[in-house]
Formats: C-alpha cells, sequence, structure tokens
C-alpha cells in the first residue's frame, strides 16, 4: 500500500497508508493524525483541516476560488497550503510529506 509521512502539530514523524482516489483528509483521519479538527466533516466549508503540501506534489489540481477563499481565514497559510478535504491522492503522492498546520483556529 503506498503511503506518504505526516508531520503533525506535536512534530510528530509517522507513516500514514493510502488508497489512490480517496481524500487527503480521509488518510490523515484513518491513521488518527492529530491537529486535523475537520469540524464541517471534509465540506470544504471550515478550514479546520489546513495541511501543508509537498512541493513536490505538483501534480496534484491546484486549489479553487472556494477553497483559497476559505484558505485566506487559515493561521499561517504558505504557498503548499491546501485544505485536506479538498485534496485527492494519486498513486504518485507515494512517498511525499505531508505537514499538519500547527494551530487550525
Ligand atoms: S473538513 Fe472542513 S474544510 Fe476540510
Amino acid at each position: 500500500m503506498p503511503s506518504f509521512r505526516c508531520i503533525g502539530p506535536d512534530s510528530q514523524d509517522r507513516r500514514v497508508p493510502f488508497a489512490a482516489g480517496e481524500t487527503l483528509l480521509r488518510a490523515l483521519t484513518r491513521a488518527r493524525i492529530q491537529g486535523v479538527l475537520a469540524d464541517c466533516g471534509g465540506g470544504g466549508a471550515c478550514a479546520t483541516c489546513h495541511v501543508y503540501l509537498d512541493p513536490q506534489w505538483t501534480h496534484l489540481s491546484s486549489s479553487d476560488d472556494r477553497e483559497r477563499d476559505m484558505l485566506s481565514f487559515c493561521l499561517d497559510p504558505r504557498p503548499t497550503s491546501r485544505l485536506a478535504c479538498r485534496v485527492r491522492l494519486t498513486d504518485d503522492c507515494d512517498g511525499g510529506l505531508v505537514q499538519v498546520a500547527a494551530r487550525q483556529r
């Protein structure tokens, strides 16, 4: 099974297995990664699933206008910021690195 590394807000570095086609949020919650609140349940409406993607994951579609609006409410947004519920993983994500934002609110 493909996997990526995830650094949580507690600085723990964990390996997260995933299935191609599932959302990044789904993989993170299944792995019980701390710091991903996902208050809206993956609806793209709360901005509490803020993560920093691996800059090499250029094959993933970029954020749309709605996601960019939501990201503007996040603390410490960066060029690689995404909402985990809006990112659909592909096999090419194998071996990548995701960082969960230190604070979601
Ligand atoms: S879970 Fe609410 S925006 Fe992603």
